[in-house]
């Protein structure tokens, strides 16, 4: 076990102003006006995750529609102890997107001597608060937080060298990359791996369409006040005007692409200021934020195969509706 915690950062130019902010104001700005000039108009869903964004993001996971949260933890509950003996003892546990906290304690909970347990997170004070949570709660684990995104060519995988790997990528995330990138990403994540570790993958499989839309348009419209947050984040964070009465949230199971595609789509023809910008929308235009990409187990396990992955073993629920996988580097032998 490692003596010391540290935490480790990659360079922040901004840190000195805002502390808060995933990504610098400027850059905030800069982005979201050049994604509303592109055609189709799209803005990057990391947006959609800021404090308001991250509070409803919570509510969406308690509610009755959105099955997706508490189906992989009764399959977490379910199966942690075939889970655990997959990892294997002395693992480094490397997680992708440190979000529910209540499967990460299921697995400190039961696994063997795991060497350290690595949350990794572009939002600084979710992952720093986490880590903070949890070293009181297991003090006998390291606890090493990394505050960087996973996605990026410059992420330094030289930290988990000499260590067997476990990546841990819950919450169907995976889903909402397009299929050349999750493809890219679990390229990656094998090499993290190398040949004694492995991956747990949790990701929404393909259902009835009416319980797919239902997950994404709840009658509380919960889901519809996370999307259009983004406007008003917009307004706040980038001195935009947007009128929130005018935009709605729209979201659809595309069949072809087997994913459900999550738009703001303007109620009439209007223009928006931001900045120094002037963005036009005409009657029915939609803006982009996120796909959310759904599986079948064998899809997922082809895709995987040709990242070099090779699934070991998978746990569903009864209903089917949600899976997590284990997987490892295909041997060469
Ligand atoms: N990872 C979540 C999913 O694909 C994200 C999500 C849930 C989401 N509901 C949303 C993203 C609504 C945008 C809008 O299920």
């Amino acid at each position: 076990m490692r003596s010391t915690w540290t935490l480790i950062d990659q360079p922040a130019p901004y840190r000195h102003t805002n502390r808060k902010a995933i990504a610098p104001k400027d850059d905030f700005t800069a982005d979201v006006i050049g994604g509303l000039m592109k055609r189709p108009k799209r803005l990057a869903s990391k947006y959609l995750y800021d404090a308001p964004g991250s509070a409803l993001f919570d509510r969406i996971c308690q509610l009755p529609e959105y099955y997706l949260t508490r189906t992989e933890l009764a399959i977490m509950r379910a199966n942690v102890i075939e889970i655990v003996q997959e990892i294997g003892p002395d693992s480094l546990i490397v997680e992708l997107g440190s979000g529910s906290s209540m499967k990460t304690r299921l697995l400190l909970d039961h696994l063997d001597r795991p060497r350290a347990y690595m949350p990794i997170d572009i939002s600084r004070e979710h992952v720093l608060e986490t880590a903070a949570q949890l070293r009181t709660e297991y003090p006998a684990i390291d606890i090493e937080p990394i505050v960087d995104d996973f996605c990026n060519s410059s992420f330094d995988s030289a930290r988990f060298s000499g260590e067997r790997v476990c990546v841990y990528f819950p919450g169907s995330t995976i889903g909402n990359f397009e299929r050349a990138e999750a493809l890219r990403l679990l390229r990656k994540i094998g090499d993290w791996c190398g040949d004694q570790g492995g991956l747990l993958i949790g990701f929404d499989l393909q259902k009835d369409v009416s319980v797919l839309e239902a997950a994404y348009n709840d009658a509380d419209g919960v889901t519809a006040a996370f999307s259009l947050n983004l406007l008003q984040r917009m307004n706040r964070e980038a001195s935009a005007n947007f009128h929130l009465q005018n935009f709605r949230h729209v979201a659809f199971y595309h069949s072809p692409a087997e994913r459900i595609e999550i738009y703001i789509e303007s109620h009439r023809e209007q223009h928006v200021q931001i900045g120094d910008s002037t963005i036009s929308f005409a009657a029915g235009e939609r803006i982009h934020t996120e796909y959310s990409h759904k599986y079948t187990v064998a899809g997922f396990a082809a895709m995987a195969e040709k990242a070099g992955l090779a699934m070991k073993r998978v746990w569903t629920d009864d209903r089917e509706y949600f899976a997590v996988m284990y997987l490892e580097n295909k041997r060469a032998d």
